[in-house]
């Protein structure tokens, strides 16, 4: 997944071998490579170009995080406790959780790490404790935190795999899905191609673990698919869970990311598709190439996905919209605040964390716990 070649290259080896290159290596080349965009190209604060702007620069939200987070630290109590954050961006929620932790007086060490050396470098005038890696072979011991782990719109910036669904058009029957590639052409062009999903692929356990859930629901999924119908899907979502769960030993893992229900999205046309930021390099999936290194290249997390697997691996679960789980952590004067705002009150960026959120039902909040 961490080439350091460039994508041409990567191309010229794949027509050496006779081959082609899965959507995902693109992405993989596109986000991590040596000119890619986290590398080279993720705008830092105001400085020119694209912002770069998630929840995490909002105060608020590192505030209710932290009002979860702080009791179940103090409740874990002991030596050697550990906030990780990975795939911190600028860090924002690490400079305030500072200044929190020493008003809440709860003692952790506070650990970052993240793949872009750009960020970790910025992420290191907040304190020490930074380390650039992936988080999906993450350089820690089995067992060795005990605390909270968090990540806030990692999962959804993993490569990811594209898939379409092909039905017999007469009879409306499912015939499996195809996998999207790129193969460069006798004039040397990068063209798509649609391919058959190879038996060893990975994404046949993938598509089985969604067909069976929806078995244990009552419902078929390959009869619910159109034909044609395209999805991207994060196969690397399952390596960084397994990760996860190798390096907790006690504790919880916070995720928050944007993404849905897998049975949500199909009555739901359009989600688990492509998504560009900034937009201004969007373009259809298929011509994805155009832009690369240019953009953030994500997909909407397949909430499904991550609890069954968190089940598998005996994690307990807790699933929420973000602005349910946000709104959580007010206390009884603040949600009256929240109902007749004052214009002035100190409280004035809610907005953007609770109601917003909430009417757009974008971001969810899935809470991992062991032991
Ligand atoms: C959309 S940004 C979110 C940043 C931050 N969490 C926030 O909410 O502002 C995604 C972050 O994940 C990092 N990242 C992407 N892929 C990663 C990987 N495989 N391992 C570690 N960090 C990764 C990026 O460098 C970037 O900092």
């Amino acid at each position: 997944m961490l080439s350091t070649n460039s994508l041409a290259r990567v191309l010229h080896c794949a027509r050496r071998d006779n081959g082609a290159i899965p959507f995902d290596v693109f992405v993989g080349e596109s986000l991590y490579g040596q000119n890619g965009f986290y590398q080279k190209r993720v705008s830092i604060g105001n400085e020119a170009g694209d912002a770069f702007c998630t929840h995490a620069e909002n105060p608020l939200f590192t505030e209710l995080i932290a009002r979860h987070a702080f009791p179940c630290l103090r409740e874990l109590g002991g030596p050697s406790l550990r906030f990780l954050e990975l795939g911190g961006g600028m860090g924002s929620l690490k400079k305030r959780f500072k200044e929190l932790k020493y008003r809440a007086g709860v003692d952790f060490s506070y650990l970052s790490l993240d793949i872009s050396k750009r960020l970790i470098d910025f992420q290191k005038r907040w304190g020490k404790d930074n380390i650039q890696a992936s988080a999906i072979s993450l350089p820690l011991a089995d067992r060795s935190i005990r605390g909270v782990i968090f990540a806030n719109e990692l999962f959804d910036a993993l490569p990811f795999k594209v898939v379409r669904a092909v039905k017999n058009k007469d009879q409306n029957l499912f015939q499996g899905v195809e996998e999207l590639y790129y193969v460069l052409d006798k004039q040397n062009e990068i063209q798509a191609e649609w391919r058959p999903v190879e038996p060893n692929s990975p994404i046949n356990n993938y598509w089985e673990r969604q067909q069976r859930y929806f078995q244990s629901i009552g419902r078929n999924l390959d009869d619910e698919l159109e034909n044609g119908r395209v999805f991207c899907i994060n196969l690397y979502e399952e390596t960084l869970l397994r990760e996860l769960n190798r390096v907790l030993a006690q504790g919880e893992i916070i995720i928050i990311d944007y993404g849905d229900e897998l049975d949500k999205t199909l009555n739901d046309k359009g989600v688990f598709d492509l998504r560009m930021y900034p937009k201004k390099h969007e373009v259809k999936l298929e011509q994805a190439h155009q832009s690369v290194y240019l953009a953030d290249l994500t997909t909407d997390v397949n909430f499904t996905n991550l609890m069954l697997l968190a089940e598998e691996l005996d994690l307990e679960t807790s699933y929420q919209t973000q602005s349910s789980f946000m709104k959580s952590q007010l206390t009884r004067e603040e949600e009256t605040m929240i109902v007749n705002p004052l214009a002035d009150h100190p409280w004035h960026e809610y907005d953007e964390v609770l109601t917003k959120d909430e009417k757009e039902d974008v971001f969810k909040v899935l809470i991992l716990r062991k032991g």
